[in-house]
């Protein structure tokens, strides 16, 4: 994902900050990250790869580490965030299609952030409200038994009004009947 403008300066800056708390060794690599996470929201290429130099490891180790964890984000957080359940419950009542449906809309995938930086989008496991399933968080509210057509809904409270849904779901057809007809 590309970056802002100033926000390079920025990253050096705080990674910086963050490295002069600890021993430039390599076992200090996780609470490094974690540090930077803490500080970023995310774990910038360019901020893996200046931590990289000052521990002097390979720049494929830091992201190794970084990627391995799921602690650390590798995208910066939208303003506002999508969290899908996927736990088991949400699951089985449609999550993976909920999921979808926020992919499509959005155009982005699970795990990303559009390029406006407005939305992010991610999988959560159980949130604890199983009786609710398919669960999503929406910033910090939860929506209960959601369906696609309230993934619209959600979204167009949100102002946005992206690729609508390519056609209308057989259940959401209205029966037109005789007036409906070519004449
Ligand atoms: S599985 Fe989604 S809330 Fe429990």
């Amino acid at each position: 994902m590309g970056l802002m403008e100033g926000e390079l300066e920025i990253i050096r800056a705080e990674v910086e900050a963050v490295l002069e708390k600890y021993d430039l060794d390599r076992e200090k690599l996780i609470p490094i990250l974690q540090g930077v996470q803490v500080k970023l929201g995310y774990l910038p290429k360019e901020a893996m790869r200046q931590i990289a130099e000052a521990l002097k490891v390979p720049e494929v180790d830091v992201y190794g580490v970084g990627t391995f964890y799921n602690q650390f984000r590798m995208n910066p957080p939208g303003k506002h965030q999508f969290k899908v359940c996927m736990g088991t419950a949400c699951h089985m009542t449609g999550g993976r299609i909920i999921m979808e449906s926020f992919e499509r809309r959005l155009s982005i995938s699970e795990g990303e952030t559009t390029p406006d930086r407005e939305f992010s989008l991610e999988r959560v496991a159980c949130v604890g409200c199983c009786a609710l399933a398919p669960v999503v968080v929406v910033d910090e509210t939860v929506e209960a038994k959601v369906r696609p057509t309230r993934v619209d809904g959600i979204l167009l409270g949100f102002g946005l009004e992206r690729a609508a849904p390519e056609k209308t779901a057989p259940d959401e057809g209205i029966d037109q009947g005789e007036e409906g007809r070519e004449q």
